[in-house]
């Protein structure tokens, strides 16, 4: 008989969760205005909010942070975490953030600009913010099969060529600064973008002058989907694949919350030692001096060894595994999510699972509490909140897609809990024709208002 398959690692140490009652969820959604980010953490049972900083660093990590060097400059820790996105990524020259949108903010006050345009695949929240905040505006050239979550397409993060072109066409390379591919594509569904497309826009990108930058946050999962999916790609290894995806990069922002499986942390990777040096100036203004750049020296050496250890086949293997896994299940049970599964999570398509409501309602939340209610699970909106508002208009910007996404923290649940999710969701699309009316805003932010917003029941 056939082996089944085994996670490659054991659990050493376990954290204990409280299970709560459904009239005790009533009352503590109810103080958080319907808003799962108010909701304190012990009152969550299962909690895929996000795999951002989640994550169960090894006894290897662990170790390693017993090491750090926190000194203010030339650190230890400082050469192991170059060591490692060097041999890993491929990078000369780097700057560690504290953590991802940190990198953004520094290097785009070097490269953003009043007027610019920044095309990419469907940029990441923050991402999309620092651009918008320098009065920039970005353009989403993700192809059309990935805002539709039951079209089978094995690389849903690539960007279209045509669009892209157009983009680059109509505006003098001056006026755009770099394009952003997003490795995994998160607000497309965690999905990846093949090495065919990578080349093929940095080919693009370099006819007409400009830049590329890769965000990323999960690159290791996007290459193990590489490997999967991509023909002559499946005898490589992931770290092969890595730093073929990094040639065709001219630098890299990065949130080492996701794929170096650590707590907190980020960087910026570079090619040019000019771009190092400007964007050093901000480095030292906004996150702390060059050598540490807002991170402390023992968070340096957890995330070098983060590097190697998210880079391996069998921990990937063990990762996408069990998010597929819940894939399955929700399909089983006849639930709408996005096709095919994402690296990081799944994302149920809310306008499928409640297409009564109506969108002015917040579907894609609505189901968030109703999830939340049903099981203690927490998961995310990722649609009409997320979006925001725009900022000519300040209408809301409904975007094609309503997801709820159930994000998995790495190493850190079971597939007992994956079982638990599903069903409780299942519960949930069993009384789907009960859920008539959904949420209203009574307060919000000017910008990122998902975080803060207050909401009530219609
Ligand atoms: N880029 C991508 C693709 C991300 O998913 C994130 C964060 C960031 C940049 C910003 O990094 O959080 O370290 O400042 N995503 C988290 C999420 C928050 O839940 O998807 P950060």
């Amino acid at each position: 008989m056939k082996l089944p398959f085994a996670e490659s690692y054991k659990i050493k140490m376990v954290e204990n969760l409280r299970r709560s009652t459904r009239e005790e969820r009533e009352q503590w959604i109810k103080e958080a205005r319907y808003n799962l980010f108010n909701l304190r953490s012990d009152r969550v049972f299962i909690d895929l909010l996000t795999d951002s900083g989640t994550g169960a660093m090894s006894d290897q990590q662990w170790s390693a942070m017993m090491l750090g060097d926190e000194s203010y400059a030339g650190a230890s820790s400082y050469y192991k975490m170059k060591e490692a996105i060097r041999d890993i990524l491929g990078f000369p020259y780097f700057l560690p953030t504290h953590q991802g949108r940190a990198a953004e903010n520094v290097l785009f006050s070097v490269l953003v600009k009043d007027g610019d345009v920044v095309p990419g695949n469907s940029h990441f929240d923050t991402t999309k913010g620092h651009i918008e905040f320098r009065k920039a505006c970005a353009v989403d050239c993700t192809i059309d099969e990935a805002f539709d979550t039951q079209v089978e397409h094995p690389f849903k993060g690539n960007l279209d060529l045509d669009k892209l072109e157009d983009v680059l066409k109509s505006h003098p390379a001056s006026r755009i600064p770099f394009v952003v591919v997003t490795l995994t594509c998160n607000s497309s569904g965690g999905q990846p973008v093949s090495m065919r497309n990578l080349k093929d826009v940095h080919a693009m990108a370099q006819n007409y002058g400009v830049r590329v930058l890769f965000d990323s946050a999960r690159f290791a999962e996007n290459a193990y989907f590489i490997k999967k999916r991509e023909e002559g790609y499946q005898d490589k290894e992931i770290r092969e694949i890595v730093r073929e995806m990094f040639e065709y990069a001219d630098m890299m922002t990065m949130s080492s919350k996701k794929d170096a499986i650590v707590n907190i942390g980020g960087f910026i990777g570079l090619k040019e030692e000019k771009l190092f040096r400007e964007a050093s100036t901000y480095n030292i203004m906004f996150e702390g001096y060059i050598t540490y750049g807002g991170m402390s020296g023992r968070d340096m050496n957890a995330l070098a060894q983060g590097l190697y250890e998210g880079t391996h086949f069998d921990y990937l293997d063990a990762r996408i595994r069990q998010v597929a896994y819940l894939g399955s299940r929700l399909e089983a049970f006849g639930i709408p999510v996005q096709k095919p599964f994402g690296g990081h999570a799944i994302f149920v398509d809310a306008n499928k699972f409640l297409p009564e409501l109506p969108r002015e309602q917040f579907r894609a939340q609505t189901l968030a509490v109703e999830l939340y209610l049903e099981a203690g699970v927490r998961a995310v909106e990722i649609g009409t909140l997320l979006a925001d508002r725009d900022p000519q208009t300040r209408e809301n910007r409904y975007p094609e897609l309503e997801l709820l996404r159930l994000t998995i923290p790495r190493r850190v649940y079971t597939n007992n809990h994956m079982e638990l999710v599903a069903t409780a969701l299942k519960n949930v699309y069993d009384r789907r024709n009960d859920i008539s009316s959904g949420l209203k805003i009574i307060n919000e932010a000017p910008i990122m208002r998902h975080f803060t917003v207050e909401l009530e029941k219609v």
